[in-house]
């Protein structure tokens, strides 16, 4: 027999899929990392576990702790399985820019969730940054995650996500282009990709009112660069602990309109019901042409399920709202 002893055993080892219409104009190969079939259906379930699994072997997290996070969802999803499996209770400290289904979904697996106000600055106490480090300063025996400076976060990706993307890519991939909210993901892949290979390229996503792009350019932390967006997932306010910064070879900034836009082309050009930073990631990619020569293999790794965003991007009354179709 052929089993898994709990879901936690079916995290990872997602497939990898060659995008078509949608990349008809690049010369080289594009495939997709296609992390919806993880359980929580996000990449993320792969660094909640590893947090989890570090701070019980560390003693962070006791027997029966309350684990306390601010995420925007699919970290939470992840925490939130791990939390069934394992006996923990969990807090999640989410921001009301968040759309409802991913609160619902965080709610129906059994997590208290608090919502906060997006536009206040990331110290004023109202923020979901303060909000979650005093519920973890308050609550008794809890344990704050913090998946922006967990490092964790990013080994969870070193560990599994780029050994994946090796051997599924036989070793031929080129580049690798990605959504940045935390850096884990990109940092833990970039690193082990490019110990496999010096060469291969590491392409960050951001989006317009993030810091990243900028900082990574020119090293100076703009605050003029900040002001609020809608993408949801990708760029920050914050320089997160997990953004390696040295192992990235560029970013490209996506419009909230873009993403939007190219989220709905996925689903209906490709069969691919994926999260708004997967409409970022694929226009950024193609934003990035230049870049590909035709025996390049592209990875574009897609963070999570269109299912999270039925009330937003694929939802045309809001879309029309937002201006971002006809
Ligand atoms: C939907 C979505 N896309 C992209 C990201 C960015 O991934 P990472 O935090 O690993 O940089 C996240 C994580 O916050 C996410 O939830």
């Amino acid at each position: 027999m052929d089993y898994a002893e709990n879901i936690l055993g079916t995290i990872g080892n997602t497939p990898l899929v060659k995008m078509n219409k949608l990349v008809e104009d690049l010369p080289c190969l594009v495939l997709a990392k296609y992390e919806t079939f993880n359980p929580g259906n996000s990449v993320k379930d792969r660094m909640a576990v590893q947090m989890i699994e570090d701070a019980e072997a560390d003693g962070r997290l006791k027997p029966g702790g309350t684990i306390i996070e601010g995420t925007s969802g699919n970290t939470g999803m992840g925490l939130a399985l791990a939390a069934i499996v394992k006996g923990y209770k969990c807090i999640f400290v989410i921001s009301d820019k968040q759309s409802k289904e991913k609160m619902d979904i965080l709610r129906a697996v059994g997590a208290e969730v608090v919502v906060c106000p997006t536009d206040v600055e990331p110290d004023d106490p109202r923020s979901y940054y303060s909000v979650s480090k005093r519920l973890g300063e308050e609550t008794p025996n809890s344990w704050y995650v913090n998946q922006y400076d967990n490092l964790s976060n990013t080994k969870a990706h070193y560990e599994s996500t780029g050994p994946e993307i090796w051997k599924q890519t036989d070793g031929k991939i080129t580049h690798f282009v990605v959504g940045v909210g935390t850096g884990g993901t990109i940092s833990g892949v970039g690193k082990y990709l490019k110990e496999q290979n010096p060469n291969v390229k590491v392409w960050g996503i951001d989006t317009y009112g993030s810091v990243f792009k900028k900082y990574h350019e020119t090293g100076e932390f703009d605050e003029k660069e900040i002001y609020p967006y809608v993408t949801e997932g990708i760029g920050e306010d914050i320089l997160p602990e997990n953004v390696n910064f040295e192992i990235i070879d560029g970013f490209t900034k996506v419009t909230d309109k873009d993403a939007a836009v190219y989220t709905q082309k996925l689903a209906k050009e490709e069969g691919m019901f994926l999260g708004n930073s997967a409409g970022a990631a694929i226009k950024g990619l193609l934003q990035l042409k230049e870049q590909f020569k035709s025996e390049d293999v592209v990875v574009v790794l897609f963070h999570d399920h269109g299912s999270r965003y039925v009330g937003k991007m694929f939802n045309d009354d809001w879309m029309r709202e937002m201006g971002y179709i006809e």
